[in-house]
């Protein structure tokens, strides 16, 4: 879907419940999904009535080759809209992360213009993270590309939970003496297992074998990466916000660890598959359609089984 092989979106728009300016709310949860552009200040801060988020997980288009590549100087101006958005969505103590990509083609945009933008606004920098992809890009003359930048922004004094990988702590010998005894590192730590720290080595990149695979998104992030995120930043009953929704993993995540999503994208048709994958995920208990896909039923002709539990 992110490429329109054969025309395949005429086929899938009449399939969608929302067009532009349209959400859907979720009677079982609360969360929304709803149609619209990020940038839109008035569509956006219209989603959340009374309540603010506590935390914002937003990944934008980068502008890389897969969407309408535009000067870096627009693509900022265009950053910078919806993150004055977000700042106003968001409650005095919140986190801020932020998926972006460096074009290393291009003299690394726009990652850099994008960090200085930042600099200009009330958020706080907090930590520079790269997830570590499998699969990577890039010629045999170069290093291969298997970073994913994530930026992490604060707003106030959020809550931080420290989260564990599941590696081992194998490294001892760290000794410190603590109340007159000599302690060693694995003694003094709270967990057995290493924390991630700004380097996520343990985390699988999204690949068709997996139940969570999205097919058609390409963009799609891993959902353990996104609920690591929530785990650390937010707690239980609150709300999370993302702006950029795509596969819905934000809203999957939020599902499975007690949170509620309010998340948008401009695209009806993924909108429509973010709305989809948490119908699937509360009949099914799978966080994805594997090599399946989410409109199979209507590309094979058939009428899709829609549950009831929201409306628009
Ligand atoms: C990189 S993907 C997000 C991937 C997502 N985190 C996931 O795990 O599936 C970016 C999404 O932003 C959407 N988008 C592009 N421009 C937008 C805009 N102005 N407002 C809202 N969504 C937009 C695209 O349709 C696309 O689905």
């Amino acid at each position: 879907m992110d490429v329109d092989a054969d025309g395949i979106r005429e086929k899938l728009l009449p399939h969608c419940r929302l067009k532009p300016g349209e959400s859907w709310r979720d009677h079982d949860r609360g969360h929304i999904v709803a149609c619209g552009d990020a940038a839109d200040g008035e569509f956006v801060r219209g989603l959340f009535s009374s309540e603010r988020a506590t935390l914002a997980i937003n990944d934008p288009p980068y502008n890389l080759v897969m969407f309408e590549k535009q000067s870096v100087e627009e693509y900022i101006d265009w950053c910078r809209e919806w993150i004055a958005i977000t700042y106003d969505i968001l409650t005095d103590d919140a986190s801020l992360y932020v998926w972006l990509g460096a074009d290393q083609n291009d003299n690394f945009q726009p990652l850099p213009q994008f960090m200085l933008m930042m600099s200009e606004t009330p958020f706080a920098a907090r930590s520079f993270i790269s997830v570590r992809n499998q699969r990577g890009y890039g010629t045999r003359k170069n290093w291969m590309a298997v970073r994913q930048e994530l930026l992490y922004y604060t707003k106030g004094e959020p809550t931080f939970e420290v989260q564990y990988t599941d590696i081992p702590k194998i490294l001892r010998g760290y000794y410190k003496e603590v109340n007159g005894t000599v302690t060693e590192n694995l003694e003094r730590g709270k967990s057995p297992n290493i924390r991630p720290g700004n380097i996520w080595v343990d985390i699988q990149q999204v690949f068709y074998r997996m139940e969570e695979n999205v097919n058609g998104c390409y963009g799609q992030k891993a959902l353990r990466a996104i609920q690591r995120i929530i785990e650390a930043s937010s707690k239980e009953g609150e709300l999370v916000t993302d702006f950029f929704a795509h596969s819905g993993t934000t809203l999957i995540a939020c599902e499975r660890t007690n949170r509620r999503c309010v998340t948008v994208d401009i695209d009806p048709i993924f909108a429509e598959i973010t709305i989809r994958r948490l119908e699937r995920f509360r009949s099914t208990g799978k966080t994805g359609w594997q090599a399946g896909n989410p409109f199979q039923e209507e590309l094979a002709g058939k009428r899709p089984s829609r549950s009831r539990a929201g409306s628009l």
